[in-house]
């Protein structure tokens, strides 16, 4: 870490600049418990806590509601129901109006909030929430994808990619197959919960600490339920401890319970769920069933692909119509299709209203593509990826995508290429085969992967971004934007961005709580854009400072501009050298003015969805990853043996919080994958709410072996916040390795004949019956 280095030559480079490894500003405060969530606040007096009242039946009318109980329970202070919503009863973040607050006479999932009590204490309005009597008219209710008729309900318009005649070209490939695979969804299971603290202000105002990474939405959606303007609701967020997608729009619901409440109560609010609650009432990774054909030729290129994508979207359309549109933009992952077609499902089922989460649908729709590389392999008797590199995206007439977005900047290729050299992957591919023929139980997998991952939101209006940044008589800089800390460094990143542009130390630079009274109308942290957008508005901001200030000193110095010049901690301005906080003062003194907001906006982008047609990606991240597994036959049960991964976030900002980023994004989308399954019954019950039935990634499940690189050679070929990438999301789906080593020893057991069609999340019980059916497969 810079910070510790000794300092060269009388402060020659300012800490905590742009490319150098800074800590992430609250490091050292996550791990010792001295960072404040909104849960360690303190409390004024007159605090008081709601408990959410969630439905026992998957769909059905509401026939008697009989609170008494409720309201005559010790502590209880309040009951709410949709009738107490001062204003629209509504929270959905699409204008569609499918997403009551609180349930209105009768509920479409098991565990939909249809009551709040408000008490005295959390223990006491939980212990309230149990006394409710409530009778429903239940009706049928449709819960797995796989049951939907062909006529099924879509909480939203399908979207269809075409490039091409795919039929054309699949009727006439050499080879054709079809086939279906099953991917499994995914609880965000951030360490700080949904939380949502409001305090009541005088006419209509409200603040509400809200654990988001959308403030604008849940002001608007606060201000809608009370039916006030937005002035009057002001949202603020520090940090949360992990957002992951599942707080871009599953904030709303506790921050509009607990405004109504104190606005009702005129006493402050916290609506703090458990475990339980927040696993069974906010919405998830969609799960997919994904229909493939794919036509080739005997050399494993790929002819023709046709995917249907169906999505369990839940009961109302959240971001579905987002999410399931991002899994068509990934069917292709790195590779060229001749003709494609592709189009979505998102299915509307009788369960929670499924979200964002990391890759939001990208590695859904990815998944598709290497099972179709695995399925072609195995077909021709090759190793996939030889298949995989057959495929890539090329030059010329090779690098148009289903959505006829042309691929500039593609970098598949080298990356693959130095990632298998490095991870030696043509010897221990044989080593393997040798220890596979002599060991009859454990069988060992390779897989190599590639990603590559669009980045900007598909709706354009959203990728804009606001700061703000004020120079104290000080010297001192306090920074302020439109982005949340959610764990991933977006602060760190912005500060040293700010830092760099004033030639100041790090610690110079005041990280501040994003809130909607100071940057407005701002979007998600989302779409792993956070530094992109708000670090250009902070670099913009930073700048209009230093041009006023450029311009003053060369006037009250009479030197020409260019001789006015920022130096770490000092500028120079013709030949003399004052500290950055003298010139400051000086400034100040003239009247100059020491604040500006900044703005930025990505260009290039367009999206036309009617037409499947446009550029929705100013540019691609890419990054390739080599798993190898250990897979004991008998039992299904296996270990990640080792994981190499070369990653490209071009000119990194901060390779410490990017490998930190890699590493993190790495394990989550390894739990997707193997061991994180969630199971509703046949009542719509989700009966994987909690630790004890939901497995997460241990510490002990890391490969045992991680090398995780950055590709140094990398630079955005588009002029980014100094070069760099995007890098929240896309190392999620280099976890793909992970399943494709596990399908490889799977394969092995039938000599790598059959594919073994593993579904995701392949937890060893899948492997096992994968196993058992090569057995069965490679006997015949
Ligand atoms: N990293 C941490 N530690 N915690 C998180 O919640 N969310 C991910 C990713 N990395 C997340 C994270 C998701 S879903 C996104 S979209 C990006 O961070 C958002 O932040 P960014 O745009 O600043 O990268
Ligand atoms: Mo990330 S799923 O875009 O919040």
């Amino acid at each position: 870490m810079t910070r510790h280095e000794p300092r060269t030559q009388g402060k020659a480079k300012i800490d905590g600049g742009v490319a150098s490894d800074e800590k992430h500003d609250s490091a050292r405060k996550h791990v010792s418990g001295e960072a404040i969530y909104i849960d360690d606040m303190a409390e004024p007096a007159g605090t008081l806590h709601a408990c959410l009242g969630l439905s026992e039946v998957a769909h059905g009318a509401i026939t008697g509601f009989d609170l008494s109980d409720v309201r005559a329970a010790p502590g209880v202070v309040a009951v709410l129901t949709a009738n107490d919503v001062p204003g629209d009863n509504d929270m959905s973040p699409t204008g569609l109006h499918d997403e009551p607050i609180l349930a209105d006479g009768r509920v479409q999932f098991f565990g939909q909030p249809v009551f709040a009590v408000i008490a005295e204490t959390r223990e006491a309005a939980r212990r309230a929430c149990r006394l409710a009597k409530i009778d429903y008219a239940e009706e049928p209710a449709l819960i797995d994808v796989a049951d939907a008729a062909d006529d099924a309900k879509l909480v939203t318009a399908p979207l269809k990619l075409e490039r091409g005649d795919s039929a054309a070209a699949i009727a006439a490939a050499p080879h054709t197959i079809r086939g279906q695979m099953r991917v499994g969804g995914q609880d965000h299971f951030y360490l700080e919960g949904q939380i949502a603290f409001a305090l009541p202000g005088e006419d209509g105002d409200v603040t509400v600490f809200s654990s988001t990474q959308h403030p604008s939405e849940v002001q608007h959606m606060v201000a809608h339920a009370l039916g006030v303007p937005s002035h009057a609701v002001t949202i603020e967020v520090r940090r949360m401890g992990g957002g992951f997608g599942g707080k871009e729009t599953q904030a709303n619901l506790f921050a509009t319970i607990a405004a109504i409440a104190a606005k009702k109560l005129n006493r402050p609010v916290k609506l703090r769920p458990d475990r339980d609650d927040d696993m069974t009432a906010t919405g998830k990774r969609h799960d997919f069933l994904i229909d493939y054909t794919v036509g080739f030729d005997d050399e494993g290129g790929i002819l023709g692909v046709d995917f249907t994508y169906a999505a369990r979207c839940g009961y109302a359309a959240d971001l579905s119509g987002p999410v399931t549109d991002r899994a068509l933009f990934h069917c292709d992952n790195t590779y060229f299709y001749p003709a494609a077609r592709a189009v979505s499902r998102p299915l509307y089922t009788n369960t929670v209203s499924n979200t964002a989460f990391r890759g939001f649908g990208g590695p859904q729709g990815m998944i598709g593509a290497e099972r179709i590389i695995d399925e072609v392999a195995f077909a021709l008797g090759r190793d996939p990826l030889e298949i995989r590199k057959k495929n890539l995206y090329g030059t010329d007439d090779r690098n148009v995508t289903p959505y006829h977005q042309t691929v500039e900047d593609n970098v598949a290729e080298r990356v693959i290429a130095e990632l298998e050299a490095s991870a030696d992957y043509a010897a221990r591919r044989r080593e393997i085969a040798a220890f596979n023929a002599k060991s009859p139980v454990i069988k060992r997998g390779l897989a190599l992967t590639p990603v590559k991952f669009g980045i900007s939101f598909t709706a354009t209006h959203f990728n804009q971004a606001g700061a703000l940044v004020h120079v104290y008589t000080d010297g001192s800089v306090h920074l302020n934007h439109g982005g949340t800390e959610m764990g991933q460094g977006l602060h760190t990143k912005v500060a040293q961005i700010v830092a760099e542009e004033f030639q100041i130390d790090i610690d110079q630079v005041k990280i501040t709580a994003t809130t909607t009274g100071k940057v407005p109308n701002t979007s998600a942290t989302a779409a792993s854009s956070g530094t992109d957008l708000n670090g250009m508005a902070a670099q913009d901001a930073a700048r209009q400072i230093k041009n006023r200030l450029i311009a003053f000193a060369a006037e009250a110095h009479d030197v020409p501009k260019d001789q006015v010049v920022f130096l770490p901690g000092r500028v120079r301005i013709g030949n003399r050298e004052i500290p950055f906080a003298e010139l400051i003062g000086e400034a100040y003194m003239a009247r100059i003015q020491l604040s500006a907001a900044g703005f930025y906006k990505t260009p290039k982008i367009h999206w036309d969805r009617d037409k499947g047609q446009g550029r929705p990606f100013y540019y691609f991240a890419y990054g390739a990853a080599c798993a190898e597994v250990s897979v004991d036959t008998l039992t299904g049960e296996y270990m990640i043996e080792r994981v190499d991964i070369l990653h490209e976030t071009g000119r990194s900002l901060n390779r410490a919080i990017d490998i930190g980023q890699i590493e993190g994004g790495f394990i989550q989308g390894m739990g997707w994958l193997t061991t994180e399954e969630l199971i509703w019954d046949g009542k719509g019950r989700l009966r994987t709410h909690a630790p004890s039935t939901y497995k997460i990634p241990l510490a002990s499940d890391r490969p045992k072996v991680f090398n995780v690189a950055l590709a140094d050679w990398a630079e955005n070929a588009e002029p980014t916040v100094h070069r760099s990438k995007a890098v929240g999301e896309p190392p999620f789906m280099l976890a793909m390795c992970v399943l494709h080593a596990l399908s490889d020893a799977v394969a092995s057991v039938a000599g790598h004949t059959v594919c073994p069609r593993l579904d995701a999340p392949a937890t060893p019980e899948r492997v096992l019956m994968a196993v058992e059916r090569m057995k069965a497969e490679g006997a015949r």
